[in-house]
Formats: structure tokens, sequence, C-alpha cells
């Protein structure tokens, strides 16, 4: 990827459904779609704008991503590989991702958001499939950085912590599946960011996570689950998700 010469972003940020409104925050030094940048995936989610902003929020030089793609999209795991190589070689050592998810705990309701402390990958996929040598054995220990986590929920307001599941999708979970993931410690459920930490981690670089519940996951409560659910729940609590991410970012070292 070509290099925009003197600037380095030191946080790479990934905006999920409903959170791309974030980039505006982002004090522009290039903005570069994603059609444009070797290897980077189309997106076919359509709130995922397949962006990238390059620019500072506060002092911090920042890669802004608007858009991801997801395992669910063409099942491929490794989607995400040439943007977390690329956000490496620009010199990003920090990954801070944004997701939505669903509650599997009735005390954190649809618009509270959940700082990511560990993950459990529940699709038997990994996007370091077919690497080669020992780099591909990475250590899963403290993948979401302790410190990262604290500065993330103290930037917050009422921030809770817990454990992400990841499925598959597209579909929903069962009730049944629902009900298992909460036997295993899970906290709330979606369909991204654990393919994303794992090519993180194998990169090198650090990584955060904030959730934001846009509903309780399936059977919690007798209401239907759908994308127009978490679009408007996100977009409901966007201001409050970008005032924390402005906030963690201003305050990053
Ligand atoms: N399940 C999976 N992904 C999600 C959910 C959910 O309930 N809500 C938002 N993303």
């Amino acid at each position: 990827m070509r290099d925009i010469p003197g600037f380095r972003p030191k946080v790479a940020v990934i905006l999920g459904s409903g959170l791309g409104g974030f980039a505006d925050e982002v004090e522009p030094v290039a903005t570069l779609s994603y059609s444009e940048l070797p290897g980077f995936p189309p997106t076919t989610v359509g709130s995922h704008a397949g962006r990238l902003v390059l620019g500072h929020v506060g002092r911090t030089p920042v890669a802004v991503l608007q858009g991801r793609a997801h395992y669910y999209e063409r099942g491929r795991a490794d989607e995400m590989k040439p943007v977390i190589r690329a956000i490496a070689e620009l010199g990003c050592e920090t990954l801070l991702q944004t997701n939505a998810a669903g509650s599997l705990r009735l005390d954190m309701p649809p618009g509270a958001v959940m700082a990511v402390t560990d993950h459990i990958n529940f699709t038997g996929v990994n996007p370091l499939f077919g690497e080669t040598g020992n780099g591909r054995f990475v250590d899963m220990v403290d993948a979401y950085d302790p410190a990262l986590r604290a500065a993330l929920v103290a930037a917050g307001e009422d921030v809770f912590e817990g454990t992400y599941i990841w499925f598959s999708g597209p579909s929903f979970e069962t009730p049944a599946e629902i009900r298992a993931a909460r036997v295993l410690g899970a906290d709330a459920v979606g369909m991204s960011t654990v393919p994303e930490t794992i090519l993180a981690r194998h990169a090198g670089l650090r990584v955060a996570a904030l959730s934001l519940m846009t509903n309780y996951a399936a059977g919690l409560t007798p209401d239907k689950l759908g994308h127009a659910q978490t679009l408007a729940v996100a977009q409901e609590a966007a201001g409050k998700v970008r005032r924390q991410l402005r906030r963690f970012l201003e305050g990053y070292a």
C-alpha cells in the first residue's frame, strides 16, 4: 500500500455496523476507497462504506476503516488478512475494533457497550489456516490488551466487560445456540471481530474491542431479530460510542 509521506498512524480503528459515522471525528489527511487498495475486500453489507480514512483524532494519528468484510460474506475467514497486514505495514501498533452484538445478559440491555475481555471462536475456522512457520501458533492469552481495555472502560460511561463469542452468521443464532453460548461463558454474540483479533495478534498488534449491544440474543426475550434493529439501535447509541472512541484516542499515548 502506498505511503502518505510524513504520516504514520498509531491506531487503526475498525467501525462496525451502524458506527461508520465516527469517521467524521477524524481530521483527515487522506481518504481512500477499499476498491483502490490492493487486496482490500469488497464490503457487501450496505452499512459498511468500504473506506479508509487516514488522519488525526486529537493528536493521535489514526487509520479508520469504515467497514469490514465478514466470514459469512464469501465463506472465507481470512477476508481481512490484507487489511490487517496493510495497517501493520503503515506502522499501526494498535487495532481498536467496534462491532454490533447481541447481549446474552439481561442486565446488559440494548444500547449498552461492552469492552471485550476475551473471546470464544465458535466457528471452527481460523483466518490463519494455510499460514506456515511457527509464527502461526499465536498466543491468545490477553489477546485483548488489559491496559488498553482499562483505558477504553475509563473513556466511556457504564461500560460492561465480558466475553464475545463468534458465530459465523449470516443467520442469527437459535435460542438453543444462545443457551449453549451462555453455558460456555459468553456475554455477547456477534459475527465479526474474532478473525481480525487473531490476524492482528499474528501481525504483532495490540488489540482492544468494544461491542455495542443492539439486541438481546435469540430466545432471551420474545423479540424477533433483524439487521434493521441492529442498525436502528447502533444509530441511536452512535453518539455515545463516538464520544468514547474519541476520548480513548485522544488519550492514547
Ligand atoms: N447475533 C449475532 N450478531 C449480532 C447480533 C446477534 O444477536 N446482534 C448484532 N449482531
